[in-house]
């Protein structure tokens, strides 16, 4: 355990009932916010079970914990379940993403999410649990695990290794900063009614190879490399099955009611995370090594 000051950090499994049940037992939280998932589809397609046992039943166990420490008494309590924008399915070239979109998941990993925010809304008519769910577009910064696109991207141009582009690459995200989601989700922490949905996104869509570009002539310049070196990397692979066209937000709901507007361009944000990535080579290096090697041959070389 590690304690900092009003912060303790207790390092645990969800799905680990005994142990989720003592911490309640034990530190009588007033509220929960929850952002432990298993997040990669890629990883969904192949181990679609661990998606299950940890988004499904990890959240249920978080709910099942929450309920038990508080026994009907609601006053000032609240669990805001932290989604993702995957569980309304792809969109087609037009649309967007509103709060009231259904439902339609397209991979164990959106299915599974999508199941969770469906145990938190039960729980709230069942129970009356007070919730709010936040829906949030592709998030990215620094930290972010070399599973997903950008910082995958970035350590493989560090290392002049292919940047694989699945299909044809027109696949299309709305990219959103993730200190601009954390910001959001405090707000929502704060000022959210209880009961509601708040989707989250970076006004900010992107297709694939698009992004990928703007990525190496960024990284080209901070590297002092040539103009144009890192795009011969690009490397148009196999599709992953499933693939969802195109995801994006309408954010309207949480600006008018709550006032919140992401605080950084494409640009700059992409800019800070491959700073940040540069200067924390070691982090890098260190998450790279032994899983990963496993999981990218399995994943990108067969
Ligand atoms: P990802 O970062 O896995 O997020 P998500 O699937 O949750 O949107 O992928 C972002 C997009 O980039 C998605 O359309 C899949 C694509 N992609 C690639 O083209 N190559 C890759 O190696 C990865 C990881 C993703």
């Amino acid at each position: 355990m590690l304690k900092r000051r009003r912060i303790i950090i207790l390092k645990g499994d969800i799905t680990d009932e005994v142990f989720i049940e003592s911490i309640f037992e034990k530190y009588q939280f007033d509220s929960v916010i929850h952002l432990a998932a298993e997040s990669h589809v890629d990883r969904s397609i192949t181990s679609p079970l661990v998606f299950a046992k940890t988004n499904i039943l990890g959240t249920m166990i978080l709910l099942n914990a929450f309920r038990a420490s508080w026994k009907d008494d609601w006053s000032d309590k609240l669990f805001y379940h932290v989604s993702t924008d995957e569980v309304y399915g792809t969109l087609g070239e037009e649309g967007l993403f509103t709060e009231s979109t259904s439902y339609n998941p397209n991979s164990p990993y959106s299915a599974s999410k999508a199941s969770s925010d469906h145990f938190v809304r039960s729980y709230g008519e069942t129970y009356r649990l007070p919730y709010v769910i936040s829906n949030c577009s592709n998030n990215y910064g620094a930290n972010q695990f070399p599973e997903k696109l950008i910082p995958l991207c970035i350590n493989n141009i560090i290392e002049n290794k292919k940047l694989p582009v699945y299909g044809d690459g027109k696949y299309t995200r709305d990219w959103l900063y993730v200190e601009d989601h954390a910001d959001a989700i405090d707000l929502i922490f704060h000022k959210g009614k209880p009961k509601e949905t708040y989707n989250i996104g970076g006004f900010n869509e992107w297709q694939n190879i698009d992004l990928i570009q703007l990525l190496c002539s960024q990284m080209d310049i901070k590297l002092g490399r040539s103009k144009g070196t890192s795009n011969q990397l690009i490397s148009f692979v196999k599709n992953r099955p499933g693939h969802d066209l195109r995801y994006a937000i309408d954010a309207s709901k949480i600006k008018n009611e709550l006032g919140w507007e992401p605080s950084v361009t494409f640009e700059q944000g992409l800019s800070k995370t491959i700073d940040w990535y540069l200067e924390n080579e070691i982090w890098m290096n260190h998450v790279v090594s032994g899983d990963y090697q496993t999981y990218y041959k399995k994943q990108y070389i067969k």
